[in-house]
């Protein structure tokens, strides 16, 4: 054969020279644990499909945080499950809310942890839509403006609780800029916006829906979250939220919107958040579970994968596992 130059196996022979030529690392700073709490609750509850994943009540919350940090993780997103829901989602600025109160335990306990909090009405609306409604006949809509008063109400509350980041997943039109001028009225500058900046609407939410127990009782959320065949306007949708403030930008779901991804972090060059969500989760899990395929290889790849395609920070089921493998 003709003598070659050009030998890339070469680098491949053995693990120690892959691992000098290896152009992407994991670490558990990567990755945030999404966390779910509820006010009904006394004790965990697990959550259908989602093995691993629990609502936990508020006595287990500041623990549970504590153990996630132990492990190595920097960071939790908390999501809210309130005691009564209404047609003003009055549960989410409430004073004494369950995410207010879960703030103030895992701050008491983890002052160092950052914690990001999932800023939505959908949880706290009788109906499960992400904002304040109105009926025209056989039609909804989800009303835009409203929605951001009550938004900027949420997110003021979550600051003044404690809230190192909060995190807007309504993709109401201007609710960045109307949450960032209202932090800093308030005396929060130093509270963070991690923007869901391209979110789109996806099935994968599914088992998430459960967790949160926020299912649309009518309707989808097709209105207000992105048509999952565009990506000019999911660029779009991440050139407004920096505009008017954010910080971090995140692109919801992770695999089937990779490409999203890879463009927005090429395009802005912004700290990029992927949401890799409950559906994606539940999937391989059940595959695993059925010996399909085998569970840490087929996570580690995936997360690889999103590593490469330019997210600086993965939020996943997961977290927890992935820092107590990595360390092994
Ligand atoms: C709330 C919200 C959702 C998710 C995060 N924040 C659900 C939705 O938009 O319906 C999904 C997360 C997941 O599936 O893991 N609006």
């Amino acid at each position: 054969m003709r003598r070659l130059l050009h030998r890339p196996r070469r680098l491949r022979r053995s693990p120690a020279l892959r691992n000098l030529v290896r152009e992407t690392q994991l670490s558990a700073y990567d990755f945030v644990l999404p966390l779910f709490v509820s006010q009904k609750l006394e004790r965990r509850r697990p959550i259908a499909n989602m093995p691993g994943v629990f609502q936990l009540s508020l006595k287990e919350i500041a623990d549970e945080a504590k153990r996630a940090q132990d492990l190595g993780l920097q960071a939790i997103l908390l999501f809210g499950i309130p005691e009564k829901k209404d047609e003003q989602a009055s549960g989410a600025y409430a004073e004494n809310g369950v995410v207010q109160e879960a703030l103030k335990a895992i701050k008491s306990k983890c002052p160092d942890l950052v914690a990001i909090t999932d800023v939505c009405l959908c949880e706290y609306m009788s109906h499960g839509h992400c904002g304040v409604t109105r009926i025209d006949g056989d039609h909804f809509h989800v009303l835009n403006d409203e929605t951001v008063e009550l938004l900027v109400k949420t997110a003021l509350s979550h600051a003044a609780s404690g809230a190192d980041l909060v995190a807007p997943s309504d993709m109401m039109d201007g609710r960045i800029g109307a949450i960032r001028e209202a932090l800093d009225a308030d005396g929060f500058d130093q509270t963070g916006i991690m923007s869901y900046a391209a979110k789109f609407a996806s099935v994968f939410y599914g088992p998430f829906r459960e967790a949160a127990e926020s299912p649309p009782q009518f309707g989808d959320r097709r209105s207000y979250q992105m048509d999952y065949a565009n990506a000019d306007e999911a660029l779009l949708e991440v050139a407004l939220d920096i505009d008017e403030g954010a910080d971090i930008i995140m692109v919801k779901p992770a695999l089937p919107y990779i490409d999203i991804l890879w463009r927005v972090h090429e395009r802005f060059g912004k700290p990029t958040a992927v949401y890799h969500v409950s559906g994606e989760y539940a999937m391989l899990k059940a595959a695993a579970g059925q010996g399909i395929v085998e569970e840490r290889p087929a996570v580690f790849e995936i997360m690889t994968a999103l590593r490469r395609a330019g997210a600086d920070i993965i939020i996943t089921y997961w977290a927890r596992e992935l820092a107590e493998w990595l360390r092994e």
